[in-house]
């Protein structure tokens, strides 16, 4: 097509949605004329499922759940008074109990004022927290966040040696849906010995954010933590960034809620639009389906050009993978489903693998997200006529039509600007259009029984560590080989488990393991120091 015919089909295919600040442009996914009108009786059948979800049906059939992320932001379409009664209570707690910490009316043990906020979660309770906390931080916020997401004791150093001397300055945030989850378990243990090696009491500056009954709402509760904050069975883990898990932490650095709840409610109005041309998510997911034949064959690269939107590629690889990426469908079929989601942010990746985009394997679709807004303020020109922010529109629509003139295709979406509201909105849109598709292609996007066996596996990992370290302290001056380790304890098919076990313990000086070498690698015999 010659530019002027990719005008035309710009404007024939643009999805304003002015009310939330941002725009869909599908123009350079090049469906045939009658893709979108073969498509109109599944979309109808996605949306009204989208209907009926909202009005509280079990759409999370396998774990006999509603779905309710959509009334978080609308209480009042919450099929019962007590779910809108629970919404709106949490709201107003969070809103009240960020302003006691901002006036210090929640002070730490010592000092009168917190100035730093620590965050404890994985998956669903850190990657929408830190993407809002990185998209929307300033300079004079209220307070610092930091984040732990992982159980690698040395990222925990990391973390905690930063803190160093403002530690008792530091509310600790622990967010755990179920508050089982060992990684957030073992790091808010670790925190907690921080506290103690100074003197100081965990319980006194920390807060939690979970489930009622929980193991962490248990211990919470118990030790008389700061507060808690609740997290709902009807709301899943990567969908609760506008819970109390990513309103707490917004709120607690000053971050404008009331907006980004504004600018969610907002884009779910428009995205329930049945015109789908009106529909920026029925149109996004519907690119998805054209682009990937309703089978994820194509990759989609997300590609924001501004750098507090770095994160949104992660944020959107757990929600599209862990909701899409699934075995079978709802009618039981084996399907292996899922739309791979990778890319951090331009122009930087155009310096890293555009040139495979480009010129290589045609195996992927670009979603570049572009903002209108630069910056407050005037800018330099570092050319007659041009400033940084006009470099990096035209390396935006440079990329597009370098991608285009190769058939490669691309979605661009444009945000008037950066803020609360049309973060909010972002987030919003891309929850309905996971939702959407899941409905065109048929499978539950609300369970993840992929983490689930991930996480069963680790279990017996540390089972069978448990089993040899006893089996080695038995007899602790001998030294053995795997091999004969594994014929004592009962188990020669986890020999490989049972080496990778010794192998880490003996590299560390925890449990007293001592490795003698062999001439092999597998020749080393292993015993207690
Ligand atoms: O989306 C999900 O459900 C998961 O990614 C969870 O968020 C993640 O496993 C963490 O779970 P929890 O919040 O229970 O600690």
């Amino acid at each position: 097509m010659n530019q002027r015919e990719l005008w035309e089909r710009y404007r024939q295919y643009l999805c304003a949605a002015p009310g939330i600040g941002l725009q869909v442009d599908i123009s350079r996914m090049m469906f045939d004329e009658g893709y979108l009108e073969r498509m109109a009786g599944p979309m109808d059948r996605a949306l009204a499922a989208m209907e009926e979800l909202e009005g509280g049906a079990k759409a999370n059939v396998d774990e006999d759940r509603m779905v309710g992320h959509y009334w978080l932001r609308a209480p009042e379409l919450a099929p019962n008074d007590a779910i809108r009664g629970d919404i709106e209570k949490t709201v107003a707690a969070v809103r009240e109990f960020a302003g006691q910490v901002h006036t210090g009316a929640v002070a730490p043990q010592r000092g009168d004022g917190f100035y730093i906020l620590l965050v404890i979660g994985i998956g669903g309770s850190a990657l929408g927290p830190q993407l809002v906390c990185d998209a929307l931080g300033q300079d004079d916020d209220p307070l610092i966040v930091r984040f732990i997401d992982n159980t690698d004791p040395d990222g925990i150093d990391r973390v905690i040696e930063e803190l160093d001397e403002e530690l008792p300055q530091t509310l600790t945030v622990v967010t755990s849906k179920s508050g089982e989850t060992r990684e957030s378990r073992n790091a808010m243990l670790e925190v907690a010995a921080a506290y103690q090696r100074v003197g100081l009491s965990f319980a006194k500056h920390a807060v939690a954010v979970t489930c009622e009954g929980s193991a962490l709402h248990q211990q919470a509760v118990g030790d008389q933590w700061l507060h808690t904050f609740p997290m709902w069975d009807w709301v899943g883990g990567r969908t609760s960034v506008l819970s109390a898990a990513g309103l707490l932490p917004a709120a607690l650095q000053g971050i404008d809620i009331d907006a980004m709840l504004a600018g969610a409610r907002q884009c779910d109005i428009v995205t329930r639009e049945k015109n789908l041309l009106r529909n920026p998510a029925a149109l996004l997911s519907l690119m998805w389906h054209y682009s990937g034949d309703g089978r994820g064959v194509r990759d989609m690269v997300v590609l924001p050009y501004r750098d507090r939107l770095a994160l949104l590629g992660r944020y959107l690889q757990q929600l599209v993978m862990e909701s899409i990426g699934k075995e079978h469908s709802r009618a039981g079929e084996t399907v292996h489903q899922g739309l791979t989601v990778y890319g951090n942010k331009g122009t930087t990746d155009q310096h890293a693998y555009l040139q495979q985009l480009r010129d290589g394997r045609d195996d992927f679709f670009v979603t570049f997200i572009n903002v209108r807004h630069d910056r407050d303020g005037q800018s330099i020109r570092v050319e007659e006529d041009v400033t940084t922010g006009d470099y990096l529109n035209a390396f935006w629509q440079g990329t597009r039509t370098a991608l285009c003139d190769k058939g490669r295709e691309s979605i661009s979406i444009t945000l008037d600007e950066l803020n609360a509201r049309t973060l909010g909105a972002l987030i919003a849109l891309f929850e309905r259009t996971v939702g959407l598709y899941a409905e065109l292609i048929n499978v539950n996007a609300y369970d993840q029984p992929g983490v689930e066996a991930g996480k069963k596996a680790a279990g017996a990992v540390l089972d069978l560590q448990r089993r040899v370290l006893a089996h080695l302290r038995d007899d602790p001056k001998s030294s053995r080989t795997v091999e004969e380790i594994v014929a004592a304890i009962g188990e020669p098919d986890a020999v490989e488990a049972v080496y990778q076990i010794l192998e880490h313990a003996a590299a560390n000086p925890n449990h007293g393991v001592r490795r003698t070498a062999g001439t092999e690698p597998f020749d080393a015999r292993y015993g207690m120091t």
